[in-house]
Formats: C-alpha cells, structure tokens, sequence
C-alpha cells in the first residue's frame, strides 16, 4: 500500500522530526526506538511499510524543511550526523510541501487545501494520504450554528467570514478529499458534529486528541493505580516548563487554556473524582524541545494517613512525539483500506484527550490498540 502523510505544520518540530525519523529509519540509519508499532506484541502487518510512504504538507511558514532540521540538530533533538546524510531525501520532501492559501470565502481555502492533497496523491500514485494536525495549538473556537450540521456548515462555508477555526478546515479539507485525519493537537479540528456527519458520509475514519508524550502519560499510568489501590487521591498539581515554537504558541492564554484542558481529563474518569489542584504550562524559551514536568500528589491511606508522591520528567517533546505521529498515520492508513469509519477509539493509547468513550488508563489502552491491529490483520 502506497501511503502519503500530509502533515500540516509541515515545517514545525514535531513534523520535521518526523520526517527526518522516518527517512533515517528507512535508510537503516536508526533503530525504531519509540516506535510503538515496533513492539513485538504488536502486529505490524497490515501497515504500510516505510518504503511505501510519501511525505507532504502545509505550513503558514517558507522556512526550508532542512534548515529547521539543521536547528533541530543544533538543538540536540535529532542527531546531525542524519540531517547529512539525509539532504537529498529531504529536498525531495521539501518539493511536496504547499504554502497555506489564502481566500476571503472558507469554502475557497478548504477547496485549495484539498486540490493540493489531491495532487499529492496523483503525483506519487498514492492509495490513500493521512492527514495530521501538527500545527500550532489553536484557541478554543467561538460556538457556531453552523457546527450542528452538513448542511448549515455547506452553506455558511461559502459566505465571507470565519466559521471554522484552521484546524476544522483541514479536516473538512481531508475529508471533502476523500482522506482520514489525525489529530495530534488539542484544537478542535475533526470535533464537530458537521464534520462527523462529512466524515460518516465519506465512510472515513478519524482519530485525536492531543499526542499524550509526557506529564498525561504518567497520569496515565498513575491515576489507575491509585484507583486499583483505592487510595484517594487528594490533591494533584503540575507544572510544565516548555520552549520551543509550541511553547511559543501556548504562551497565548487562550491556546494555554485549550491544552490544560485537554491534560486534566485523564484525572476526573479515570478516579471518578476530581482532586484539588490543576495543571500549569508555561514558556521558557531557553529550554527549547526539552519540556521539564514537576508533579506533586498528595494522597491518604489506610486510617486516613497522609502521604505523598512527586515526579519531575525530563523529555524531548519532539523526540517522543515524532515516533507516535508515524504509528498513528501508518495504522490510520491500514484502518482506512480495512474500511473502519468514524471516530477510532483504539488509537486512544496514542492522545491526551481521546475521542469516544475510551477509557483512560494507559493498560487498558494498550490491549484495545493490540486487539484492533491484530483485527487489522
Ligand atoms: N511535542 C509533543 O510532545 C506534543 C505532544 C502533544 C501535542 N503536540 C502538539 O503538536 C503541535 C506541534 O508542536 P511543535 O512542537 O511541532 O510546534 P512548532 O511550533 O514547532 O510547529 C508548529 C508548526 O505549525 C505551523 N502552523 C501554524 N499555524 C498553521 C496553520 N494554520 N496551517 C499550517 N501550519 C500552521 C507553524 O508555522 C509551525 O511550523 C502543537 O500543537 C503541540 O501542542 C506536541
């Protein structure tokens, strides 16, 4: 199966890193290190081989795709010694990315969007391309009437004026294209019930939101085994330290509201409960990639004693989101062909803030991403 992904934020970290991963993996250059498709229990078959896909995208930016690998390199991200060797490679992604365009009437821009996909997909003889949101966090969109359906999202498209925030006009770009979206941010994007209706009408599937990498991961796994333990969780504050171009966005208050949102949810289903505290992110530029979570729970045992638990994780936000971007765009292209529709709510394993009714403990999400691939087969 020949595959594209078209990422959008194609010149940000996490989709360079992508790329430059996927490249390097290709060449034998790299270990899949991170690569959750990798893991032995886990049945890669169905998926499009790396051999088999084709990179694409649109950014708001011009910059090349290789000089925001060279930053990467400098920045201890991803090793230079790849960016080298892999220069040919990238110029040849660099000629299938697409500036943004640009129409006073919405239904024009998502028109374009999906003309330069379509493109794609004839240029390379693709199957089938993956759209993936990894650009910059959006704010939370204002409420629209026009987001209840199809029909009245149609006819308010064509009129001037914002109905959908960008990252719901690429999805309603894939979708009119005939292409399943991803979404790897907290904004909106697929997650409105006109485009749920598109998608239904176009038999695509879907998944988000929000790759969950660092602090929600552990809360992930933590969370439950308080549960388990039926420890009550008392109170569970955190902070995140991040630079970087997203660290940069979420600097915006309204950008940073969408995405705690997005990290608290895990807590309230998973302990049926909502401890005191809450979660902060904010902007260090000087610590680029590499995002620093401090985390203090407090929680009671038996006889009510008082105890408490506190982490600090240290992770290079592209290094640990770039491997999932691939798994999630690999198996969403193999869920595609094997005609799966609507929303994917075993790919919950991969997000912060899942579609569906997914449970939220990382264990459970496990066995039900290891049952749908082996489904898959
Ligand atoms: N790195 C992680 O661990 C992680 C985890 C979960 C989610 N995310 C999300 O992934 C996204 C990307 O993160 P990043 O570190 O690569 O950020 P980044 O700032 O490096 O890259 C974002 C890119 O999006 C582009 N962009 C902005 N608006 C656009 C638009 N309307 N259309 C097309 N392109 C647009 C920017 O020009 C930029 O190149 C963010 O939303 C972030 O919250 C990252």
């Amino acid at each position: 199966m020949r595959a594209g992904i078209w990422l959008i934020g194609a010149r940000g970290s996490v989709a360079t890193t992508t790329v430059v991963g996927t490249l390097a993996l290709r060449a034998g250059l790299a270990e899949p290190t991170g690569c959750v498709t990798a893991h032995p229990a886990l049945n890669d078959e169905p998926l499009p081989g790396l051999g088999d896909l084709v990179f694409g995208g649109h950014d708001v930016v011009t910059s090349p795709v290789a000089k925001k690998a060279e930053e990467l390199a400098a920045a201890g991200v991803v090793p230079a010694r790849l960016v080298t060797a892999l220069a040919a490679e990238l110029a040849a992604v660099e000629a299938d990315l697409r500036p943004v365009p640009a129409a006073p009437v919405q239904a024009e821009v998502a028109g374009a969007v999906a003309d330069d996909i379509a493109a794609f997909a004839a240029r390379h003889q693709l199957d089938r391309v993956v759209v993936v949101n990894v650009a910059s966090t959006e704010p939370a969109p204002e409420p629209h009437p026009a987001h209840a359906s199809l029909g009245a999202l149609t006819a308010a498209l064509a009129g001037q004026g914002k109905v959908l925030p960008a990252s719901s006009v690429y999805a309603y770009a894939a979708f009119r294209a005939g292409c399943p979206y991803v979404d790897f941010t907290p904004s909106t994007g697929a997650r409105l019930p006109a485009l749920a209706e598109l998608a239904a009408r176009q038999r695509l599937p879907y998944a988000g939101h929000d790759g969950k990498t660092g602090e929600t991961l552990l809360k992930s796994v933590l969370a439950p085994m308080f549960a388990m333990r039926n420890l009550e969780v008392r109170s569970w504050s955190g902070i995140n330290l991040l630079g970087g171009g997203d660290g940069a966005s979420l600097a915006n208050p309204a950008a940073n509201a969408a995405k705690s949102l997005s990290k608290q949810r895990v807590l309230g289903e998973t302990l049926g409960y909502e401890p005191e505290g809450g979660t902060r992110i904010d902007y260090v530029a000087d610590i680029g990639d590499f995002k620093t979570a401090w985390d203090l729970i407090t929680f009671a045992g038996f006889l009510g004693t008082g105890m408490r638990l506190e982490f600090t994780w240290h992770g290079c936000d592209s290094a640990l989101a770039a491997p999932l971007v691939l798994d999630l765009a690999r198996i969403t292209a193999a869920a595609h062909a094997a005609g799966h529709t609507g929303p994917l709510t075993p790919l919950a394993f991969f997000f912060k803030d899942p579609l569906g009714d997914a449970d939220h403990a990382l264990a459970t999400q496990w066995e039900a991403l290891r049952a749908f691939l082996a489904g898959l087969g």
